[in-house]
Protein backbone atom coordinates (compact mmCIF):
# COMPACT_ATOMS: atom_id res chain seq x y z
CA UNK A 1 0.00 0.00 0.00
CA UNK A 2 1.25 3.35 -1.16
CA UNK A 3 2.35 5.88 1.73
CA UNK A 4 -0.13 8.39 1.73
CA UNK A 5 1.69 10.85 3.61
CA UNK A 6 4.31 10.65 1.11
CA UNK A 7 1.88 12.79 -1.31
CA UNK A 8 1.54 15.45 1.35
CA UNK A 9 5.57 15.96 1.90
CA UNK A 10 6.09 15.72 -2.10
CA UNK A 11 3.29 18.09 -2.89
CA UNK A 12 4.65 21.66 -0.99
CA UNK A 13 1.22 23.74 -1.96
CA UNK A 14 -0.81 21.15 -0.62
CA UNK A 15 1.49 20.63 2.89
CA UNK A 16 1.12 24.65 3.18
CA UNK A 17 -2.86 24.46 3.23
CA UNK A 18 -2.67 21.62 5.23
CA UNK A 19 -0.63 23.42 8.01
CA UNK A 20 -2.58 26.54 7.78
CA UNK A 21 -6.06 24.71 8.85
CA UNK A 22 -3.78 22.74 11.19
CA UNK A 23 -3.11 25.75 13.10
CA UNK A 24 -6.22 27.68 12.89
CA UNK A 25 -8.14 24.94 14.63
CA UNK A 26 -5.79 25.60 17.21
CA UNK A 27 -6.17 29.30 17.61
CA UNK A 28 -9.81 28.86 17.13
CA UNK A 29 -10.48 26.63 19.71
CA UNK A 30 -7.87 29.26 21.67
CA UNK A 31 -10.00 32.71 20.83
CA UNK A 32 -13.80 31.73 19.79
CA UNK A 33 -14.50 30.88 23.59
CA UNK A 34 -13.09 34.13 24.36
CA UNK A 35 -16.23 35.82 22.55
CA UNK A 36 -18.52 34.38 24.48
CA UNK A 37 -17.60 34.56 28.26
CA UNK A 38 -19.08 38.10 29.66
CA UNK A 39 -16.27 37.75 31.75
CA UNK A 40 -13.63 39.34 29.16
CA UNK A 41 -15.75 42.66 28.52
CA UNK A 42 -17.54 43.18 31.51
CA UNK A 43 -15.59 45.67 33.40
CA UNK A 44 -15.06 45.09 37.45
CA UNK A 45 -16.98 46.74 39.79
CA UNK A 46 -15.91 50.46 39.95
CA UNK A 47 -13.87 50.63 36.75
CA UNK A 48 -13.72 54.24 35.36
CA UNK A 49 -11.87 55.40 32.09
CA UNK A 50 -8.70 57.09 33.48
CA UNK A 51 -8.93 60.60 33.95
CA UNK A 52 -7.24 63.44 31.99
CA UNK A 53 -4.08 63.48 33.72
CA UNK A 54 -3.83 59.60 34.85
CA UNK A 55 -4.69 58.94 30.74
CA UNK A 56 -1.34 61.49 29.98
CA UNK A 57 0.55 59.93 32.53
CA UNK A 58 -0.37 56.02 30.98
CA UNK A 59 0.76 57.63 28.13
CA UNK A 60 4.22 58.90 29.41
CA UNK A 61 4.60 55.29 31.15
CA UNK A 62 4.06 53.92 27.27
CA UNK A 63 6.72 56.56 26.23
CA UNK A 64 9.21 55.79 28.28
CA UNK A 65 9.02 52.00 28.04
CA UNK A 66 7.89 50.37 31.59
CA UNK A 67 6.31 48.03 30.32
CA UNK A 68 9.37 46.74 28.47
CA UNK A 69 10.45 45.97 31.93
CA UNK A 70 7.67 45.62 34.12
CA UNK A 71 4.61 43.75 33.42
CA UNK A 72 1.18 44.26 34.67
CA UNK A 73 -0.29 40.76 35.27
CA UNK A 74 -0.37 39.11 38.53
CA UNK A 75 -0.98 35.36 37.31
CA UNK A 76 -3.05 32.74 39.80
CA UNK A 77 -0.34 30.86 41.24
CA UNK A 78 0.79 31.20 44.96
CA UNK A 79 4.21 32.65 44.39
CA UNK A 80 2.43 35.24 43.03
CA UNK A 81 -0.78 36.15 44.85
CA UNK A 82 1.56 35.92 48.14
CA UNK A 83 3.98 38.71 46.35
CA UNK A 84 1.72 40.97 44.55
CA UNK A 85 -1.78 40.61 45.75
CA UNK A 86 -5.17 39.68 43.82
CA UNK A 87 -4.28 38.15 40.67
CA UNK A 88 -5.24 39.82 37.44
CA UNK A 89 -9.10 39.58 36.20
CA UNK A 90 -9.70 40.51 32.85
CA UNK A 91 -12.55 42.76 33.89
CA UNK A 92 -9.69 44.91 35.17
CA UNK A 93 -8.29 45.35 31.55
CA UNK A 94 -11.21 46.18 29.57
CA UNK A 95 -10.80 49.95 29.51
CA UNK A 96 -6.63 49.54 28.29
CA UNK A 97 -5.73 50.17 24.62
CA UNK A 98 -3.80 48.93 23.79
CA UNK A 99 -3.33 46.54 27.18
CA UNK A 100 0.08 46.68 29.39
CA UNK A 101 0.18 42.99 30.27
CA UNK A 102 3.59 42.98 29.05
CA UNK A 103 5.57 39.47 28.99
CA UNK A 104 9.03 40.32 30.71
CA UNK A 105 10.00 40.80 33.94
CA UNK A 106 13.39 42.84 34.17
CA UNK A 107 11.56 44.36 37.56
CA UNK A 108 8.60 43.48 39.32
CA UNK A 109 5.12 43.42 38.34
CA UNK A 110 3.54 46.96 38.54
CA UNK A 111 -0.63 45.59 38.05
CA UNK A 112 -0.97 46.15 41.92
CA UNK A 113 1.69 48.68 42.88
CA UNK A 114 -0.80 51.78 43.55
CA UNK A 115 -0.37 52.46 47.14
CA UNK A 116 2.41 50.16 47.86
CA UNK A 117 4.68 53.27 47.89
CA UNK A 118 4.63 56.86 49.10
CA UNK A 119 4.71 59.43 46.14
CA UNK A 120 8.10 60.52 47.73
CA UNK A 121 9.18 57.15 47.97
CA UNK A 122 8.28 56.87 43.95
CA UNK A 123 9.69 60.76 42.45
CA UNK A 124 12.82 59.85 44.36
CA UNK A 125 13.44 56.26 42.91
CA UNK A 126 12.31 57.79 39.22
CA UNK A 127 15.00 60.43 39.55
CA UNK A 128 17.30 58.15 40.73
CA UNK A 129 16.68 54.32 41.58
CA UNK A 130 19.84 53.84 43.43
CA UNK A 131 18.98 56.53 45.95
CA UNK A 132 16.01 54.16 47.19
CA UNK A 133 17.42 50.77 45.95
CA UNK A 134 20.92 50.44 45.89
CA UNK A 135 20.88 46.89 43.57
CA UNK A 136 18.77 48.49 41.64
CA UNK A 137 19.71 48.51 37.13
CA UNK A 138 16.36 50.72 36.57
CA UNK A 139 16.90 54.06 34.40
CA UNK A 140 16.50 57.10 35.98
CA UNK A 141 13.96 59.00 34.32
CA UNK A 142 15.55 62.65 35.54
CA UNK A 143 13.88 65.10 32.94
CA UNK A 144 10.10 63.71 33.56
CA UNK A 145 10.63 66.66 36.65
CA UNK A 146 11.17 69.37 33.90
CA UNK A 147 8.91 68.34 31.17
CA UNK A 148 5.33 69.71 31.39
CA UNK A 149 2.59 67.97 29.41
CA UNK A 150 0.67 69.70 26.31
CA UNK A 151 -2.81 69.06 26.71
CA UNK A 152 -3.88 69.93 23.01
CA UNK A 153 -4.18 65.99 22.28
CA UNK A 154 -5.67 64.78 25.28
CA UNK A 155 -9.05 65.45 24.12
CA UNK A 156 -8.26 63.52 20.47
CA UNK A 157 -7.16 60.08 22.67
CA UNK A 158 -10.21 60.32 24.60
CA UNK A 159 -12.13 60.60 21.63
CA UNK A 160 -10.67 57.97 19.44
CA UNK A 161 -10.82 55.63 23.21
CA UNK A 162 -14.75 56.23 22.93
CA UNK A 163 -14.87 54.82 19.77
CA UNK A 164 -13.39 52.13 20.97
CA UNK A 165 -16.01 51.66 23.78
CA UNK A 166 -13.81 53.47 26.51
CA UNK A 167 -16.99 55.69 27.86
CA UNK A 168 -15.52 58.65 28.04
CA UNK A 169 -18.57 61.73 28.98
CA UNK A 170 -18.60 64.75 27.00
CA UNK A 171 -17.12 67.18 30.07
CA UNK A 172 -14.42 64.60 30.37
CA UNK A 173 -13.55 65.45 26.81
CA UNK A 174 -14.77 68.95 26.94
CA UNK A 175 -12.43 70.06 29.96
CA UNK A 176 -9.35 67.70 29.18
CA UNK A 177 -6.85 70.00 27.96
CA UNK A 178 -7.67 72.45 30.86
CA UNK A 179 -6.94 69.42 33.49
CA UNK A 180 -3.71 68.56 32.03
CA UNK A 181 -2.66 71.61 30.72
CA UNK A 182 1.22 72.62 32.15
CA UNK A 183 1.09 69.29 34.55
CA UNK A 184 4.64 68.43 35.03
CA UNK A 185 5.10 64.66 33.77
CA UNK A 186 6.01 63.60 36.74
CA UNK A 187 2.85 64.13 38.51
CA UNK A 188 0.78 62.57 36.00
CA UNK A 189 2.88 59.70 35.86
CA UNK A 190 2.58 59.29 39.75
CA UNK A 191 -1.20 59.80 39.60
CA UNK A 192 -1.63 56.98 37.03
CA UNK A 193 0.99 54.72 39.29
CA UNK A 194 -0.88 55.35 42.34
CA UNK A 195 -4.04 54.04 41.31
CA UNK A 196 -2.93 51.14 39.73
CA UNK A 197 -4.89 47.88 40.38
CA UNK A 198 -6.25 49.29 43.27
CA UNK A 199 -10.07 47.90 42.91
CA UNK A 200 -9.44 44.38 43.70
CA UNK A 201 -7.44 44.05 47.43
CA UNK A 202 -4.12 43.74 47.65
CA UNK A 203 -1.91 42.34 49.84
CA UNK A 204 1.15 43.61 51.94
C1 LIG B 1 15.55 48.48 32.11
C2 LIG B 1 14.40 47.96 32.82
C3 LIG B 1 13.46 48.95 33.53
C4 LIG B 1 12.76 49.99 32.99
C5 LIG B 1 12.77 50.51 31.56
C6 LIG B 1 11.94 50.51 34.05
N1 LIG B 1 12.14 49.79 35.20
FE1 LIG B 1 11.16 50.03 36.97
N2 LIG B 1 12.30 48.61 37.83
C7 LIG B 1 13.26 47.87 37.19
C8 LIG B 1 13.94 47.02 38.16
C9 LIG B 1 15.08 46.07 37.86
C10 LIG B 1 13.31 47.24 39.40
C11 LIG B 1 13.66 46.60 40.77
C12 LIG B 1 14.70 47.45 41.50
C13 LIG B 1 14.14 48.76 41.94
O1 LIG B 1 13.20 48.80 42.75
O2 LIG B 1 14.61 49.81 41.47
C14 LIG B 1 12.27 48.24 39.16
C15 LIG B 1 11.40 48.71 40.12
C16 LIG B 1 10.34 49.56 39.89
C17 LIG B 1 9.34 49.93 40.85
C18 LIG B 1 9.20 49.37 42.27
C19 LIG B 1 8.25 48.18 42.20
C20 LIG B 1 8.14 47.41 43.48
O3 LIG B 1 7.10 46.76 43.68
O4 LIG B 1 9.08 47.45 44.30
C21 LIG B 1 8.50 50.82 40.25
C22 LIG B 1 7.27 51.49 40.85
C23 LIG B 1 9.00 51.02 38.91
N3 LIG B 1 10.12 50.24 38.71
C24 LIG B 1 8.43 51.88 37.99
C25 LIG B 1 8.95 52.10 36.71
C26 LIG B 1 8.43 53.10 35.81
C27 LIG B 1 7.24 54.00 36.09
C28 LIG B 1 9.18 53.03 34.68
C29 LIG B 1 9.07 53.89 33.44
C30 LIG B 1 9.18 55.33 33.66
C31 LIG B 1 10.15 51.98 34.86
N4 LIG B 1 9.99 51.45 36.11
C32 LIG B 1 11.07 51.58 33.92
C33 LIG B 1 13.58 47.92 35.84
C34 LIG B 1 13.08 48.84 34.93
Amino acid sequence: MPNKHAIIEKNIGLMIVLIVVAMSFGGLAQIVPLFFTGETTEPIAGLKPLPAVELEGRDIYIREGCHVCHTQMVRPLRAETERYGHYSVAGESVYEHPFLWGSKRTGPDLARVGGRYSDDWHRAHLYDPRSVVPESNMPAFPWLFENRIDGSKTAAKMIGLRKVGVPYTDEQIASAQADVDGVSEIDALLAYLQQLGTLLQRKR
